[in-house]
């Protein structure tokens, strides 16, 4: 395994991170302990949940926990081993306060995620979503307030644009606030609309941690259009969380998984390996059901595309630059 910097953290964490938002369903709590502790046993040493995570069953304003619970318990005995992120920000009740930015609601959050966990700190905190109602300066404050107990090592920003980050930066030299050091978007093949971002966090030293790096598991090949889903996949058991399998996604898949064949990838080892490839990637977080889909991922960051395979993808899966800038033309 070949580790990267996360960030200015100076962290090494490994290519690929575990994520863990199906934990509790559909992936149960002793199957989820295995996972994390074969993902180790691979070399994996980073770990993302949040304090919101439970699997299928979690609806906007459920009390989650269930994510950090099994965590907590697969760490035990080593801790020390695995880079730990989580998250703050999502709704875990009804309240005004039970989400949010608020310093209220994150030093109360910080508190119940290090008791789930099973830690006394947390590597990486992030900040799970923007909060309009919240100055930056408040929310920043309080990630100082939580990295001077002791409680957190880093910060950092999941859901925010280049301009939010910038900010966050500024404030932190201004302020001698932590700085941070990572950036958790929505980013694949599939879904490229920070892509313009993603200069920016290198420049700077963002480690960018993308997520959903498999869209959700449609960058793997297993669906195939005209055909029902196969019965464990999410398509199936979770519709939902998914898009529309539709004629312009299935040209899209087959056209990739035409070039992932001409260099006999599997396809989502050949999905990965292209975002690995994108600027300041530091981690993919990766969501898994089966240890074989970790070794998959694995794989993947050892795998290199041919050069002109890049320029055949954006033609495929068109970035944002192509469409009209009316800015820069
Ligand atoms: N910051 C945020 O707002 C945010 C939002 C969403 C997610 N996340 C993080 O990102 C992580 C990943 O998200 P995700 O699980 O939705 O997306 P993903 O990593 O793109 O997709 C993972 C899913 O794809 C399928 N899969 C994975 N590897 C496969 C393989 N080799 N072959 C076939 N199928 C495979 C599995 O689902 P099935 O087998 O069930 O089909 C797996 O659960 C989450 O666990 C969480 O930690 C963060």
């Amino acid at each position: 395994m070949r580790y990267r910097v996360l960030g200015s953290s100076g962290l090494l964490v490994s290519p690929i991170c575990l994520g863990t938002m199906t934990f509790g369903e559909p992936v149960g709590e002793a199957d989820a302990i295995e996972l994390v502790h074969g993902a180790i046993d691979l070399g994996i040493n980073f770990v993302d949940t949040a304090n919101v995570y439970e699997g299928y069953k979690r609806f906007l304003g459920s009390p989650g926990g269930t994510a950090e619970e099994i965590v907590g318990k697969a760490l035990v005995g080593r801790r020390d081993q695995v880079v730990l992120a989580t998250k703050v920000c999502a709704p875990v009740g009804p309240g005004p306060q039970d989400r949010g930015l608020s310093a209220s609601h994150i030093l109360r959050e910080v508190d119940r995620s290090l008791k789930r966990l099973q830690t006394d700190y947390i590597d990486l905190y992030v900040m799970h979503w923007p909060d309009k109602h919240v100055p930056l300066e408040t929310t920043m404050a309080a990630m100082d307030q939580a990295v001077r107990q002791g409680k957190v090592r880093y910060v950092g920003a999941s859901n925010h644009n280049a301009a939010q980050l910038c900010e966050m930066l500024w404030l932190a030299d201004k302020r001698g606030w932590p700085k941070i050091v990572s950036s958790q978007i929505p980013f694949s093949l599939l879904r490229r609309e920070f892509q313009n971002d993603l200069p920016f966090c290198e420049r700077h030293a963002i480690g960018v941690t993308p997520y959903q790096p498999l869209q959700g598991g449609l960058l793997t090949g297993k669906y195939k259009r005209g055909n029902e889903p196969p019965v464990d996949s999410r398509v199936a058991e979770k519709p939902e969380w998914m898009w529309p399998l539709d004629d312009l996604l299935f040209d899209r898949l087959e056209s990739i998984e035409a070039l992932a064949k001409e260099i006999q990838s599997p396809f989502a080892q050949y999905a990965l390996a292209w975002t690995l490839a994108q600027r300041g990637m530091s981690s993919l977080v990766v969501g898994s059901k089966r240890i074989e889909q970790i070794q998959d991922a694995v794989a993947a960051a050892a795998l290199e595309l041919p050069t002109e395979h890049f320029k055949k993808l954006d033609t495929i899966c068109t970035p944002p630059w192509q469409q009209p800038d009316p800015v820069r033309g």
